[in-house]
């Protein structure tokens, strides 16, 4: 499907010169990924995000988390980058200004083809040991599983952001910066409601962005954002990555 962007919305498209992008579920959704937080398919519907996305849920009962993270890895490694995440990666290509900050653990946006990314909440295809964070490439295979660290012998876990930790400095201080310094802020697929993360659409605006929120759900950031496309991502980004490149 087509759509027709307002005349405004692309003058602005074609004018900015630092552009973020900051992307949530929504887009990886049309590549068969779950959400977490749409009312009936989201993650967080079917599962508490207390039992399998918390450091203590780890410590009460590793295996299981590490069992669905096992599960997720999977399903995230038979997808693919859909149309969205290939708008995003041709822009890229085309603006030396372009910027990328997601949510997603997916690893779908590196494999679409974007370099200039920072991935705030870790990415699920990365495994570190849960004592130290040493990285882990392999290990030995177990009946009871996680597998252990072959540097500390401690629990391996993904390398991904739980609830109640800290995000990476670098990688936060990094989107923040580009946030406050640019002129059109892209807000995809995302509910803007987990914190720190949530705070970017309104640093780049409160600086002076743009701000085009692409959703087709109502969020907090509905009624700040200059632009809303209440449309999929799949379908929004490829028009607005035309009118930016026409
Ligand atoms: P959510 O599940 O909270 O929000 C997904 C958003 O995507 C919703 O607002 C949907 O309306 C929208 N959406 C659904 N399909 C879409 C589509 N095809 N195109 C565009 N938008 C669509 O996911 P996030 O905002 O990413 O954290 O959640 C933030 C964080 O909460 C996640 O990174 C994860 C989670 O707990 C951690 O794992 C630390």
């Amino acid at each position: 499907m087509v759509i027709d962007l307002p005349s405004e919305l692309i003058d602005r498209l074609r004018a900015a010169q630092r552009i973020v992008a900051f992307t949530g579920a929504g887009i990886s959704a049309e590549s068969g990924l779950s959400t977490f937080r749409d009312k009936q398919t989201g993650l967080w519907a079917k599962y508490r995000p207390e039992d399998l996305a918390t450091p203590q849920a780890f410590q009460r009962n590793p295996r299981m988390v590490w069992e669905w993270y096992e599960w997720r890895r999977g399903v995230a490694a038979k997808a693919e980058p859909n149309p969205g995440h290939y708008a995003l990666a041709q822009i890229e290509a085309a603006h030396p200004g372009f910027f990328l900050a997601t949510q997603n653990v997916d690893g779908l946006h590196a494999r679409a083809g974007n370099r200039n990314l920072v991935e705030l909440h870790g990415n699920i295809r990365r495994t570190i040991c849960f004592d130290h964070r040493h990285p882990a490439d392999s290990w030995a295979p177990t009946d009871e599983p996680p597998p252990r660290c072959a540097h500390c012998g401690s629990l391996l876990r993904p390398d991904v952001v739980w609830f109640g930790e800290p995000l990476r400095g670098d990688a936060l201080v990094r989107a923040q910066q580009a946030a406050a310094q640019c002129d059109l802020f892209l807000s995809i697929g995302t509910s803007t409601m987990v914190y720190p993360a949530a705070e970017l659409p309104f640093i780049a605006g409160s600086n002076g962005a743009t701000v085009i929120e692409i959703n087709p759900d109502f969020t907090p950031l509905s009624k700040l954002a200059n632009f809303v496309l209440r449309e999929k991502a799949g379908t929004a980004l490829p028009a607005i990555a035309a009118a930016m490149l026409d």
